[in-house]
This record gives structure tokens, sequence and C-alpha cells, in this order.
């Protein structure tokens, strides 16, 4: 259908979009009969279990004949109560107790902050409101959110209706905000930065840090350099400060371990999640908090002040339950692990061929590969080339989605591809993954030219 027979309001108003049919496991099909594969698992990192699984199907089927919505002022349900004990005994890290299910990501890290809000309210510490976060994150689409986030060109619109906020700068050693063009190896002075901010601010009034253990869509997938959670950890400890991972794109199993902060033994106050949890088939996201963390709630006013129509519908929690419940039965976790590795090594081997790549980075199935015009001195491409963009029609155009990003070094320049397929992906398909990405590569840069 043309841009002007719609009656969406699509992203790009100016686009026809191919209209998308079907799809099954890693694969989609539109109406035309193209094959696509779902090389970002969405928009992006949410088909996490992949397209058209039976199992989940039938349990959305059961659970809507049986109950799709609840009024939950009054009632809970066995669909909530499932996915929340799911969450917590088979997927959340130690000392993880209680689970408030909201219906997506920029929810989950909203909902997160108020209840770090409230928590230091109810212990007579009102003054807590700040919230830092990093540059070159993103946390969502809320004012809320994209104040505490750091994607330069999704907050610049709305710049003054944002709330008050703090930035420190992003872990990202390819392109050390601190020491220049590359940080490796990283001596984690951007960790550093937080200490100074929460004094500068004041601890007294700094309520919670917020973190992408690898930061996703803004960056490209850039883990925390070794060492980083700790520290921000430890400082956050001296200062009272509560530590918010948003693991909207990282959770269940995307970076290879159940959640991110996995990968460094580092504990966090609260976990925002969505995505992934219900792998796109319903919409469906969660903050997960420590016992002790509600229980303060409980002994004080006895509710969190939050609340949306759709928190904790039966019918999202029940997807969520047949998600996770896939995911652990087929050992997606590991497979993310290993079939990740494997594209990952793929990936890497690009550079060789390809000039223009600067860097792969990610971990698991959260693949980033940024793109360059001089790979020796990491100089970025113009924005207006819109190179990732131009990678990623070529791509489609070949029959894989990618995620294009661009802003990578500042919030303007700079241009990444984002890969992040269904946890259910094989080496074979991995590897053609890779092998339309480097014709889609050889294609652009021959378009471009020197
Ligand atoms: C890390 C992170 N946090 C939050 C969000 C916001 O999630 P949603 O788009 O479901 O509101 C996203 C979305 O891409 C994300 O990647």
């Amino acid at each position: 259908m043309g841009s002007g027979a719609t009656r969406v309001i699509h992203r790009n108003l100016n686009h026809t979009y191919p209209t998308l049919v079907r799809g099954e496991g890693v694969y989609l099909w539109d109406a035309d009969g193209n094959r696509y594969l779902d090389g970002s698992g969405g928009s992006a990192a949410v088909t996490s279990v992949g397209h058209a699984v039976p199992e989940i199907v039938d349990a959305i089927a059961r659970q809507a004949a049986e109950l799709a919505y609840a009024p939950t002022h009054a009632f809970s349900t066995r669909a909530i109560e499932d996915c929340a004990r799911l969450i917590v005994e088979e997927f959340a890290p130690p000392g993880f107790g209680k689970v408030w299910f909201v219906s997506g990501g920029s929810e989950a890290v909203e909902n997160a902050v108020k209840m770090a809000l409230q928590f230091h309210r109810e212990r007579g510490e009102g003054t807590r409101q700040v919230v830092i976060g990093r540059w070159g994150s993103y946390h969502g689409s809320t004012l809320g959110t994209l104040a505490w986030g750091g994607n330069a060109g999704r907050r610049r619109p709305y710049a003054l209706a944002l709330p008050h906020a703090e930035h420190i700068s992003p872990c990202f050693p390819y392109r050390c905000w601190l020491r220049g063009k590359a940080c490796p190896p990283c001596d984690l002075s951007c960790a550093d930065q937080l200490e100074r901010v929460i004094r500068q601010v004041g601890s007294e009034n700094v309520a919670a840090f917020v973190v992408e253990p690898v930061v996703g869509a803004t960056l490209g997938a850039v883990p925390a350099a070794p060492g980083y959670l700790a520290a921000v950890r430890e400082t956050c400890d001296r200062h009272g400060v509560l530590l918010i991972a948003d693991e909207v794109m990282t959770g269940f199993g995307r970076t290879g371990r159940n959640f991110a902060v996995d990968h460094w033994g580092v504990i966090p106050d609260l976990i925002a999640c969505a995505k992934g949890i219900a792998g796109g088939y319903a919409p469906l996201g969660a903050v997960i908090a420590r016992p002790e963390f509600v229980d303060q709630v409980r002994r004080g006013s006895g509710s969190f002040a939050i609340g949306h129509t759709a928190a904790g519908n039966p019918l999202s929690c029940a997807t969520g339950t047949a998600v996770l419940r896939f995911i652990r039965d087929r050992g997606l976790v590991r497979n993310a692990a290993e079939v990740g590795a494997h594209l990952r090594s793929n990936l890497e081997e690009l550079k060789d061929r390809h000039p223009i790549v600067g860097d792969v980075r990610g971990l698991g199935l959260l693949l980033g590969m940024e793109l360059v015009r001089d790979r020796v001195t990491r100089t970025s491409f113009p924005p207006e080339m819109a190179v990732a963009k131009r990678v990623g029609s070529a791509t489609l155009a070949r029959g894989l989605v990618s995620y294009p990003g661009t802003g990578t070094v500042d919030g303007s320049s700079g241009d990444h591809l984002l890969y992040a397929p269904p946890l259910t992906i094989t080496r074979s398909q991995a590897d053609e993954l890779v092998e339309i990405l480097d014709e889609s590569l050889a294609a652009v840069t021959e378009m471009i030219g020197p």
C-alpha cells in the first residue's frame, strides 16, 4: 500500500512499507512471497523464541478462552502468579523475590525509577529524587526514560520538556569519551565519573543510577568493560544510591546468560525487563525487585504508587510463562551463547574483507558492527551519507532484516548495525545472515566509493 493510501501513522511517513503476512521460526514472509531472516529479532531483540511457535500459540489461545483480562485492583490470577514465580525461581539472579508487571520496556524503566523514589521516601530520604544515567544509552521513549537515557538524537526534540537528570560518559572502549579514540585496556575512569557526579549533586539528592549492562540500540551492543559494573555497584552502595539494571534488551538469555549482569556477578537493586520475556507474542514488561526492597514499602504505605490498566494482564503473563518455559526447556540460553560466539567470529571475519567494518562487538546473540570511513583513525562517515541505513536497505533487499543505528559516536555521527536474531537460530541460519551481510557490505562499499 502506498504511503498516501495508508491510514496508519508509520514511523517514516514518506516510506512505503512492504506488508508482512507470516512468520515461522527465524523467518518472515511479506505479501509478495519474499522471505526475510529476522536478523534483528524485531525492533529489536524481541523475538526470543522465533515466530509462530505452536506451544506459545496454544498457551495464548487457552488463556484467551479462559480469562483474557482481570480487574487487578480486586483479584490476582493464576497467570500472573505463575509468570512471577518462573521469573524469580528460574531466571532472576540470586536475591530477587518479587515482580511488578507492565506492558513494555519504557514502562518497566519508568516504574523502576518511581519505585526507587518511593523506597527512599518511605525510608525518610525523600530528597533523593535525582536519577543518573549515561550518555549513549536508551531507556525508552516516555519523557522520563528519555531524560534518564542518553540517546542524544532522540532526546533533542524534547530537550526542554524533559525532567531533570544527570549523565555520565558511557563505558565505550572503542570510542572512550575520556581518553580519546580508544581505551583498551579500559582503566574504568568512566566509572569514576559516577562518584564525582554523586558528590556534586549531593548523595542526599540522588535516588538511582540506571545502566544498560550491554548498551543495545544506541551504541550497537557495547558490553560493560570488565570491572565496570562492580565499580559502579560499589559507588552506589557507598552513597545509598540504588542500581537499576535496564535489561529490557539483554534479559532472558539474549546475551548467553539469563541476565546480562550474570556475566559479571553483580547484583543490582532493581531489574527492568521486557522484549524477550514474551518474545513479541504479547506486550509485557516487568520490574524485578529484592524482597527486602518491597518489604520496606509493605511496612510503610503498603502499596507502590504506580499502576497501568494493562499491568498484570493475564493474557500477556500467560504468554510470558509459555515463552520463558520454552527458553528454559529448549536450552535457548546456551544456544544464544554458542551460536552467538559462532556468529560473532564470522562477523569478525567480515572485517578482513570490508574496510568499512571498524568494530564487531557484543555478547551472545546481541551483536553490533560499527561502520567507519577510516579504520585506523576510527573516523565515522558523515551522517548525510546514511551508511548504516544503506546497508540495512541492502540486506533487506536480499532477505535479511538488520537494525541500523546512527549517532553512535556523539548522537549525530556514527553508524552501526545491530543483530539480535531469535535465540533459536542455528549455525547455518547464522551463516546465512553473514552471507547476506557480506554481499550487502560489498554493494554499499561500491555505491559510496572510496
Ligand atoms: C535497553 C532498553 N530499554 C528500554 C527500552 C524501551 O522499551 P519499549 O520500546 O518496550 O518501551 C528499549 C527499547 O528498545 C531498550 O532497548
